[in-house]
């Protein structure tokens, strides 16, 4: 009974009890049998019932009862028991990059690579071989204007300068030739000490120069072909050539010009003719 009194509210509860005590003194007894059969006697009986009316129109929606009173506040409850654990959420933006790491140890060296295959493609070698022969010039070139940079002598008309490779005589010529030069030919006394000078300065003692009796035993000429007319510097008792085998001139570092072989090898000096302005 509390509990239904509580639903109900107090008030309630009261309003019904006094409703039920007022039935009870107006003497109605609620569990008795209709009025209809106690006035049965006194009544006309009636007649037979008629046929169900028509349904009537539905009625107009009443008006809105007032607002009951406002409830007694609730019990307040146990804490639940922890949930079951929720699912996984979804996966979230990609967060900016972050900073750059320190640089790690150094690795292990790694195992020894297989052996290559060998190549046999032969066009590229051909290529290749080119390649290389290319840059064997260029090298060489390069070992020219390297010399000419760090020695280089010169006059009013000429620049010399000592190569320093040792060649024979016809491979100093075609050197100092491919480039444009010739064989230094000493045709004056000026010319001479300056190209003895600079073999001294050097440290060198013997160069081949442009002189030589190729063509006919004796007939000593310039490399090109002009004669020892007006100017020649043999050293003393030269040239001397009983075996006939000493066709070429070297230039020793006095100056002095001394017959020897074409075949052996040395460095030489080559000449070149400036160009007019
Ligand atoms: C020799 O010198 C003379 C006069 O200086 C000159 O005319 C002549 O051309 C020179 N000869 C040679 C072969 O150089
Ligand atoms: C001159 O040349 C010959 C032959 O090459 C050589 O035997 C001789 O030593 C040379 N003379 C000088 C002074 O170097």
């Amino acid at each position: 009974m509390n509990g239904f009194a509580s639903f109900l509210g107090r008030k309630q509860f009261i309003l019904l009890v006094l409703f039920l005590l007022q039935i009870q003194s107006l003497g109605l007894d609620i569990n008795s049998r209709p009025t209809a059969e106690v006035c049965a006697t006194h009544t006309i009986s009636p007649g037979p019932k008629g046929d169900d009316g028509e349904k009537g129109d539905p009625g107009e929606e009443g008006t809105h009862g007032k607002v009951g009173p406002m409830g007694p506040k609730g019990i307040k409850g146990e804490r639940g028991d922890i949930g079951d654990q929720g699912n996984i959420g979804k996966t979230g933006p990609i967060g900016k990059k972050g900073d750059k790491g320190e640089k790690g140890l150094l690795g292990k060296h790694g195992k020894k690579g297989k052996a290559g295959t060998v190549c046999d493609c032969g066009r590229y070698r051909t290529f290749v071989g080119q390649l290389d022969i290319s840059i064997a010039r260029l090298k060489t070139s390069m070992k020219f204007v390297k010399n000419v940079i760090a020695g280089i002598r010169e006059t009013e008309e000429k620049f010399y300068y000592i190569v320093q490779e040792e060649k024979n005589y016809r491979e100093s010529l075609t050197h100092c030739r491919i480039r444009g030069g010739m064989l230094a030919m000493p045709k004056d006394e000026a010319a001479n000490t300056l190209i003895a000078d600079y073999v001294a300065k050097s440290g060198f003692f013997r160069v081949f120069i442009g002189v030589n009796d190729l063509e006919r035993e004796g007939q000593y000429v310039f490399a090109d072909n002009t004669p020892l007319q007006n100017y020649s510097n043999w050293n003393e008792g030269e040239p001397s050539d009983p075996s006939g085998h000493e066709d070429c001139v070297e230039m020793l570092s006095s100056g002095r010009w001394n017959d020897t072989e074409c075949h052996l090898t040395m460095y030489f000096v080559c000449e070149f003719i400036k160009k007019k302005k």
